[in-house]
């Protein structure tokens, strides 16, 4: 199944502040027809978030709050049976409600973990970091990293409702703002050139300030998603970048004790995506060079650690790939790309020795 149950026909995101009111009608809704809460939450989120989101919607008071440790390398089987457990313990029924409160983590690995309990039970999604409002929480994906590889395993359901409250950025770090400000390059350079000229003259410590900038990437993802949400064609354009970049990130995960954050791997291989769509679909030179600009001007350069026999390793387990060949989107130009790409492995390692160099 893969529609979480929306009946009042509700849209299938909200914006805080103007939405407020309608998340808050389905909520109560939802608790007069039976429904009881989860609220997942991690360490940070438990600290910043839910006292929050409580304030602004008094019917999840005294509800169940499930708490799991924060960052990537939990993102793991073992939270999932964490999760499982305390919903077994708690008898919570097939019209439970789990409300993903956090960043892509907690949205993936809740929406993942309520998607098979009991074949499903539905889940809201309220993203905290701004990865999570402008992709991680939209689109139906959630899933969790198993035996050493990035989202292995998942499913595709849909969140009853997602509300994207950008107030919950006041307490997010600066690192990880600049990591949700990479898939924000991402998706206004493979659908929106008006987005990116937008992006231009924007740092993502002005995110704040312009949450409109949010509001927009979400919609554009929501239209993609919408034609394609099964991933056969079109929705394969939001792979920009993520090919190299799960690679790096799945390594640096096992390997680094502080690993690199899912934006920053992103922001690598699009770098590295953007040098080979420079060779490969004919990206002119100078856009190669002002989308690189901007992308090292925003999330700085990193250190590569990955070598050569670890990396065609991540690389031919990605879930992309057609059989045995690695597939790429890259672009034809800012707001144009193109999917299903393969081309011979050298380019791949001149790529990241581009990035070495820059
Ligand atoms: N399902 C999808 O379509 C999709 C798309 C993109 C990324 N993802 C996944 O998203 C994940 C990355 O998401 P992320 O960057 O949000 O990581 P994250 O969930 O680890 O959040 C980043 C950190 O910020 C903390 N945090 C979150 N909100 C906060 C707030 N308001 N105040 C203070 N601290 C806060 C978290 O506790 C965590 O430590 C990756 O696992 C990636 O694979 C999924």
């Amino acid at each position: 199944m893969l529609k979480s149950d929306n009946p009042e026909s509700f849209p299938s995101c909200l914006f805080a502040p103007d939405d407020r009111d309608a998340f808050n009608h389905y909520l109560v809704k939802k608790k007069l027809s039976g429904c009881r809460f989860f609220i997942l939450v991690d360490k940070n989120t438990k600290k910043h978030c839910v006292d929050k989101l409580i304030h602004s919607f008094p019917v999840l008071e005294n509800q169940n709050i499930i708490k799991v440790p924060a960052g990537e390398e939990n993102k793991t089987l073992d939270t999932c049976v964490h999760i499982w457990e305390t919903l077994a313990k708690e008898y919570a029924e097939r019209n439970s409600m789990l409300i993903n409160l956090g960043g892509g983590v907690i949205t993936d690995i809740g929406g993942f973990t309520a998607s098979v309990y009991k074949r499903g039970i539905l889940h809201c999604n309220v993203p905290t970091s701004l990865l999570g409002m402008v992709d991680a929480a939209i689109g139906a994906k959630t899933g969790i990293d198993f035996a050493g590889l990035k989202n292995i395993l998942g499913t595709f359901r849909h969140a009853g409702i997602t509300y994207v409250d950008p107030a919950f950025l006041q307490t997010l770090g600066d690192d990880h703002m600049r990591s949700g400000f990479a898939e924000l390059l991402k998706i206004a350079l493979v659908a929106d050139k008006e987005l990116w000229l937008q992006l231009q003259n924007l740092h993502y410590k002005d995110i704040p300030g312009n949450t409109d900038i949010i509001a927009e990437a979400v919609k554009l993802k929501e239209k993609i998603v919408d034609k394609d949400l099964l991933e056969h064609g079109l929705r394969k354009i939001l792979n920009f970048g993520h090919t190299i970049g799960h690679a790096v990130e799945s390594f640096s995960i096992e390997h680094d004790k502080k690993p690199l954050l899912h934006g920053d791997a992103v922001a690598i291989g699009m770098i590295c995506e953007t040098w080979i769509s420079n060779k490969v679909t004919g990206l002119p030179d100078a856009v190669m060079k002002q989308i690189i600009d901007k992308i090292v001007g925003v999330s700085g350069k990193f250190k590569l650690k990955i070598k050569g026999k670890e990396f065609m390793r991540m690389l031919h387990n990605d879930k992309k790939n057609a059989g045995s060949k690695i597939m790429f989107t890259l672009l034809k130009s800012i707001g144009e790309a193109s999917f299903d790409n393969h081309f011979d492995d050298n380019l791949i390692f001149d790529s990241l020795k581009f990035y070495s160099n820059l």
